[in-house]
């Protein structure tokens, strides 16, 4: 196992920041992570587990150790008649692993095709896509205590599950390495269609609904309208989708009748943060190298050399006019160091 001190982490996270970690490791193994859990800089600093770097803003360098989650086993581990549990590592590529379940005919995670990172980071901010959920298929996360070493077993209900929300990201947040995921798929797959965007493009592709054409109908849509992140530096979406009540609701269609909502079980309502940016102006804004996509103003891209900072102002100047114009507060998605 090697340190390695003033390492670049460019190429690790998918906004391409140029922003350097004071020490920097890859694990491979568990026992080569027990092991380092031994070592004076471990024990003396502050501790950043890195998977895919997918979901991450850098404002500045990394004053710790950085630790690059590398666990790799994808593995059947139980099956019955009707479902398949597989056990993966957190450091597997979380699109490959959907092509593996593809082509195993394993369904439940065909909806989430082509969304960056690895498995051990989808259970934190519970990754959803086209009407699916990681909360839906999750059977539970397995994780070692960056303090105490102690393995620990997470069920579905443990994770507190929510949109785009876990304990990971709250009351356990940089408290876990976690190892791997188990996940429930079904053998005897029930589509999930409901997300228009699917159906139109399954109509369009000639075919009828199965895992495959699934998987490949949500990558030509993510293609179409979302930046590959080996292009173009990004994080996916930057904001959540703000909820807002009933009352709230009404009262902004009525100002402004295009806006585009969802009505949840709850009685309030999903407003579509990117139409919120794209009615403030900002979609294909921008400034230096930072930038509101053109194809979706939702997601903030990196043209080159955009600074975190930089990237960061952009978001705080949305989330200003956004308020100023509807009185609704978005909140960013990305986690920001
Ligand atoms: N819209 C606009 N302008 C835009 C973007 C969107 O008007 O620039 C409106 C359109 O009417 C569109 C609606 O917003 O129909 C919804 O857009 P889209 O289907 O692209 O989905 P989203 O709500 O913007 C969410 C997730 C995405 C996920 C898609 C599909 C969040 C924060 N984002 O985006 O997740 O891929 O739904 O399920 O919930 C991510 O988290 O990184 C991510 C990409």
């Amino acid at each position: 196992m090697q340190i390695l001190s003033n390492f670049s982490l460019k190429k690790y996270h998918t906004f391409g920041i140029d922003i350097s970690a004071q020490y920097f490791t890859e694990v491979n193994t568990v026992a080569t992570f027990k092991e380092l859990q031994q070592n004076p800089i471990y024990k003396n600093n502050p501790l950043f587990i890195l998977g895919g770097g997918s979901n991450l803003l850098f404002t500045k360098n990394y004053a710790g150790l950085v630790i690059k989650n590398n666990l790799k086993g994808m593995e059947v581990i139980n099956k019955n008649e009707d479902y398949v549990w597989l056990k993966i590592a957190a450091g597997e590529n979380w699109h490959s692993f959907v092509l593996w379940c593809v082509a195993n005919n394993y369904g439940g995670v065909e909806n989430l095709s082509l969304i960056p990172g690895c498995v051990g980071a989808s259970p934190m901010q519970n990754i959803g896509a086209y009407g699916v959920e990681i909360k839906d298929v999750c059977d539970e996360v397995q994780a070692i205590d960056l303090q105490t070493g102690e393995e620990r077993t997470f069920t579905n209900t443990d994770c507190q599950f929510g949109y785009r929300e876990s304990v990971f990201k709250h009351i356990y947040k940089n408290k876990y390495l976690i190892t791997a995921v188990v996940f429930k798929l079904n053998k005897k797959p029930v589509f999930n269609t409901s997300y228009g965007a699917i159906e139109q493009e399954l109509k369009a592709m000639g075919v009828e609904p199965s895992i495959k054409a699934i998987s490949d109908a949500v990558i030509n849509i993510r293609s179409s309208k979302l930046p590959d992140p080996a292009k173009i530096g990004n994080a996916g979406s930057f904001f959540k989708n703000p909820e807002v009540s009933k009352q709230k609701h009404d009262e902004l269609k009525q100002q402004f009748p295009n806006l585009v909502a969802y009505s949840l079980d709850n009685g309030n309502y999903k407003l579509a943060a990117g139409w919120l940016i794209e009615y403030c102006g900002f979609k294909g804004k921008r400034i230096g190298d930072a930038g509101v996509h053109v194809n979706q103003a939702l997601v903030l891209v990196n043209y080159g050399t955009a600074k975190g900072e930089e990237i960061y102002k952009l978001s705080q100047q949305i989330l200003d006019t956004v308020k100023d114009t509807f009185g609704v507060t978005l909140e960013r998605e990305v986690n920001i160091y």
